[in-house]
């Protein structure tokens, strides 16, 4: 099964609309249209800028680094997928750690904001991963895979979701994961998602690894069977690291 590889940048919250106009533009110079799907991921207040920035690069995708559950309503402060759409995002990454961790989201929160991803039409990128504390008591994959399963559990669009296994603490760290222990995750992941989607389906779905990946320690991750590609936070803010990354990828 050839699995188109998959290198997301999550801008986290970085760089003014000028800033990530400009990282935006030299990204896309940089990189060749065909053989791996990018993705960038910049702050709220910057996307339809950098939408219309990016106007002659349709090489390159557009996600939201996070989206409510409600398609609109009294929610203050939140951003809906029908908005993400509308200002040219076609992914938006969900249930990242960050948000897990610090605004208290929930397998049950996660799933939500799955659901409103597809119904948006938006192709939802879902992170699972476990703490330092978790792996160091031997939970990584009772974790991980709960979290999966919140995230598939009768999903009918699962074929078409991104998965990105992001261990806690590898991410921001400059802690990667050794390739052989992200790898077995990975292959846990893909073998969960069998049960949920049936083996076919499940081995055309992406999925990423995240945490302090690098130019110099991706391509180690990217020859492993099952790991598709990546989900890069402090290595995507520099264009030149990003596109090392991206090359490595194809
Ligand atoms: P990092 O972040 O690459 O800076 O570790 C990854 C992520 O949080 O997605």
């Amino acid at each position: 099964m050839m699995r188109r590889p998959f290198i997301a940048g999550n801008w986290k919250l970085h760089n003014s609309v000028r800033d990530s106009v400009a990282l935006a533009l030299a990204i896309a110079e940089g990189v060749k249209p065909g053989e791996v799907d990018v993705v960038i991921a910049p702050v709220f207040t910057s996307l339809a800028m950098v939408a219309s920035s990016l106007n002659d690069a349709p090489h390159i995708a557009l996600a939201g680094q996070d989206v409510h559950w409600e398609d609109k309503g009294a929610f203050t402060g939140e951003v809906s997928a029908p908005l993400l759409r509308d200002v040219g995002c076609r992914y938006v990454i969900v249930g990242h750690s960050e948000r897990r961790q610090f605004f208290g989201e929930t397998n049950d929160v996660v799933r939500r904001k799955v659901d409103a991803a597809f119904r948006g039409g938006l192709t939802p990128i879902a992170c699972v991963g476990e703490t330092l504390e978790e792996r160091e008591a031997g939970k990584t994959l009772e974790v991980v895979l709960g979290q999966l399963d919140a995230i598939s559990k009768d999903l009918a669009q699962l074929d078409q979701i991104v998965i990105a296994y992001e261990p806690v603490w590898a991410i921001g760290t400059g802690r990667v994961a050794k390739p052989e222990d992200a790898q077995a995750v990975h292959a846990a992941i893909r073998e969960r998602l069998a049960v949920h989607a049936g083996a076919e389906k499940a081995a055309a779905i992406r999925v990423l690894y995240g945490g302090s990946v690098k130019a110099d320690n991706a391509k180690g991750l990217f020859s492993q069977a099952d790991i598709d590609g990546a989900l890069v936070g402090g290595a995507s803010l520099d264009a030149t690291s990003f596109l090392a990354i991206i090359e490595s990828a194809r």
